[in-house]
Formats: structure tokens, C-alpha cells, sequence
């Protein structure tokens, strides 16, 4: 619920407007009250009128009109919310915002503001993709910045991919996280999530049987206590949680690469299974069959990513939580894997295939932390991950 809680919402000119006026419906719905700000750009997607009418109050539009300038200045403006969220989120307003432009509205409130700030991107796939706003991007979540999406899939001007504004719901989760008054509001949380894809050629690869339902059920856990979690997940069954920002990657190299790009955190929790071997030099071109025989695969070692960050010397997460999937002598191997690579909680679990755990909805784990191993009773994989987020939370708040 979002009673009592004031959203600014700055609506960008894209094509994607046309959702920020559900998003405003479904705001209200939850009880927040929404000033809008409509650019100039954004009036040639939505009309003020309609804004205005669904958010129930007037809309701002100009730095210099002096009627509102007279009703509340615009540096006032900025600082009566909540939380500002641009939706949508052109290339044009990320360029503003990351290189401190304050030559209109929209972007003078966002450089103004000293209140959180949550934007939607939404582009065509060509723009998102360029190296500039990639830049802008990094520039932005460096100063803090929440992002929610955009969503990969087909677009209004007819192409493919990365681009798409989140939906008005998924907006409205990612709101109520981060406004969320939880116990860990204002921390970092990294999870790592799903398994990695280790291409042979381009149409094949190695891949393991990890479905992401832990993953996703401790970034929603972690995210339901009001941590912002940075949730990177390789290709997994089940989506995603609400409320998180996603990077999805698809080798244990770009995993490892994600995660470093995202700290500092003030927790992370290692729950993907990282292929540990990836194929020493992968073929660019489809192998073909062949008469001179099979082909034969040789393997190179991937990075550890949970021991790559465990022993990081600076920078290092006060709290690393990595799991262990063994098939016998659960505790022995974890509590050796714990020593070996240097985190600080292994949560274990006997993966074999009697136990139905892996790519199941239930898990058994038992806890391995300085004080020793604690084992919990089987449960579901949601419940094990309210349990680990509440424990979290207690170590992270000491
Ligand atoms: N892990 C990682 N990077 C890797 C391999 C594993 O970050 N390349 C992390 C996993 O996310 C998990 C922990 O390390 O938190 C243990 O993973 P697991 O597969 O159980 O252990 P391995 O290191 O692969 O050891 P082994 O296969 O020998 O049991």
C-alpha cells in the first residue's frame, strides 16, 4: 500500500506515456497521491487534460509559468514528495539527468530534488543499446538512481528487444520496495540467481538444472523487508521478482562482471549455480557433423564468483552468504566450502535427485555460520527465503 505517500511522477516523450496514465490510476488505487509533470515532449503523447483528470490535481508544465511559480515554486515542487519517478524515461531525459542539465521543468526538479529518485527507461532498442545512454545508465545508478526495467520485447516502432517500458504494475512493486518501511530500508542487497549458459556455438550450450526459485524468492524476501536489491540472474524458469532491478546475464564471466558493477552492497547472497567449466575457446559458427568424427570439447575454468567477491581485499560485503549444492556429506562439504572460499554463511542443501530440491518448489537447508550448522526443517522455498532475509537483516543491523 502506498497511503499517505506523494509521488511526483515526471512523464517523458515516448510512446510509452500512454502507460503512465494507468500508472497514475494505479498509484491512486493503492492510496498515493501523484503530482504529475508533463514535459514537452510528453504532451505530444498525452494530454494534460487526461493526466490532470486521472491524477486529480493539476499538472506542471513550465519552468517560468508564473501562475504555478506563485502556487509552489519549483524547487519546492521537487521536495514535497516522496519519491520522484520518471516514466517514461526517453534517452534525451537520462542524458539530462546524468549530466546535471536544468534547462526546462522536468529536468531542473530532477537536479533540484534531494528526495530518491526511480526511473522507467523506455527507447527503441538501438538507443538503450548505445554505448551513450549504457553510459548515462551507469552514470545514473552510480549516483543512486533506481531503475526499474525496461522490458525486453517488441516495440512500438516495430523492433526487437531491450527497450520497452516496465509495466504500470511492475513500476507500482518497485515503488512500494523502495518506500517500503521495512527493517532494511535504505541497504543494499546483491542475490545472484538462476544458472549460467556456457555457449559450445552459437545454437548450443551447457547449462544445469537450476530453475531461479530460490533466487527469486530471497530477492522478493530481501525486497519485502525494503532492501533495493540488485538481482542478477542467468536464464531462469521463473521470473524474476517484482520490485528488484534485474540484469540478466547469461555466462558465469558476465555474472561475475555484473556483480562487481554492482557494489558497494551492504549483503550479497550467491544463489545461482555458476557453471564452474566453460568451453575453452567456443566455436563463433554452428559446428557441423562431420565424417572425420565427433568433435571433441575442451574446458576452461570459469571464475568463483562468490570467492572472487569473498576475498575481495576493498570493497568487500560486510555479509556474503553463498550456497552449497551437495549430494553427500552435506555439512562437512559446506562447512569446507565456507573456509575455502571465504564467505561468511553457506546455506547447504542435499541436491540429490531423490530429494526432488532441485527445480522443486521445497528445500531442506541447513545454515553454516561462525557459531556452526543449523539445520532447518524441509519448507517451502519461500518460506526458507523469509527465514534467510529475516536473518539477514539481523546481522546486517547488528
Ligand atoms: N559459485 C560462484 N561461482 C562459481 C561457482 C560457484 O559464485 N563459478 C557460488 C554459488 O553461487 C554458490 C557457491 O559458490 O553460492 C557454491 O556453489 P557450488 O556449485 O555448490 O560449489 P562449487 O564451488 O561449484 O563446488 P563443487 O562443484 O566442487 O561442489
Amino acid at each position: 500500500m502506498l497511503a499517505g505517500k506523494h509521488i511526483l511522477l515526471i512523464i517523458g516523450g515516448g510512446i510509452a506515456a500512454f502507460k503512465s496514465l494507468d500508472l497514475i490510476r494505479r498509484l491512486r488505487e493503492r492510496g498515493a497521491e501523484v503530482t504529475p509533470v508533463l514535459t514537452r515532449a510528453g504532451t505530444e503523447f498525452v494530454t494534460p487534460l487526461s493526466v490532470s483528470a486521472l491524477a486529480g490535481k493539476k499538472v506542471f508544465q513550465d519552468l517560468f509559468d508564473l501562475g504555478d511559480e506563485a502556487e509552489m515554486g519549483h524547487i519546492q515542487l521537487s521536495r514535497v514528495a516522496d519519491l520522484l519517478v520518471v516514466a517514461p524515461a526517453t534517452a534525451d531525459l537520462m542524458a539530462k539527468m546524468a549530466q546535471g542539465h536544468a534547462n526546462d521543468l522536468a529536468s531542473t526538479l530532477l537536479l533540484a530534488t534531494d528526495t530518491p529518485v526511480m526511473i522507467a527507461p523506455a527507447m527503441n532498442v538501438r538507443m538503450w543499446d548505445h554505448p551513450a545512454t549504457q553510459r548515462n545508465l551507469d552514470l545514473l545508478k552510480s549516483d543512486g538512481i533506481a531503475v526499474v526495467g525496461p522490458n525486453e520485447g517488441d516495440m512500438a516502432c516495430g523492433e526487437f528487444g531491450p527497450g520497452r517500458m516496465a509495466e504500470p504494475l511492475e513500476i507500482v512493486a518497485a515503488i512500494e520496495a523502495k518506500l517500503a518501511d521495512g527493517p532494511l530500508k535504505g541497504k543494499r542487497a546483491l542475490v545472484t540467481s538462476g544458472p549460467t549458459h556456457e555457449p559450445i556455438d552459437p545454437v548450443r550450450y551447457i547449462a544445469n538444472r537450476s530453475s531461479g526459485a530460490q533466487g527469486s524468492a530471497i530477492g522478493a524476501a530481501l525486497a519485502a523487508l525494503g532492501a533495493e536489491v540488485i538481482f542478477v540472474t542467468g536464464p531462469a524458469d521463473v521470473p524474476p521478482p517484482e520490485g528488484v532491478t534485474v540484469i540478466k546475464v547469461e555466462t558465469a564471466k558476465q555474472m561475475l562482471e555484473a556483480v562487481q558493477d554492482a557494489l558497494p552492497v551492504d549483503a550479497g547472497v550467491f544463489a545461482a549455480a555458476v557453471a564452474d567449466w566453460r568451453v575453452d575457446g567456443a566455436s563463433d559458427r554452428k559446428l557441423k557433423k562431420s565424417k572425420d568424427g565427433l568433435p571433441s570439447l575442451s574446458f576452461a575454468e570459469n571464475p568463483d564468483i562468490l570467492k572472487t567477491v569473498s576475498q575481495m581485499t576493498k570493497g568487500r560485503p560486510p555479509l556474503m552468504v553463498g550456497f552449497a549444492a551437495e549430494t553427500n556429506d552435506v555439512v562437512d562439504h559446506a562447512t569446507a566450502k565456507r573456509n575455502r572460499k571465504g564467505c561468511d554463511w553457506i546455506v547447504a542443501n542435499d541436491v540429490s535427485p531423490g530429494t526432488g530440491i532441485m527445480g522443486g518448489t521445497e528445500n531442506a537447508v541447513t545454515l553454516i555460520t561462525d557459531a556452526g550448522a543449523e539445520s532447518w526443517p524441509r519448507m517451502g522455498k519461500d518460506e526458507v527465503a523469509r527465514k534467510l532475509a529475516a536473518r539477514i537483516a539481523d546481522a546486517v543491523l547488528g
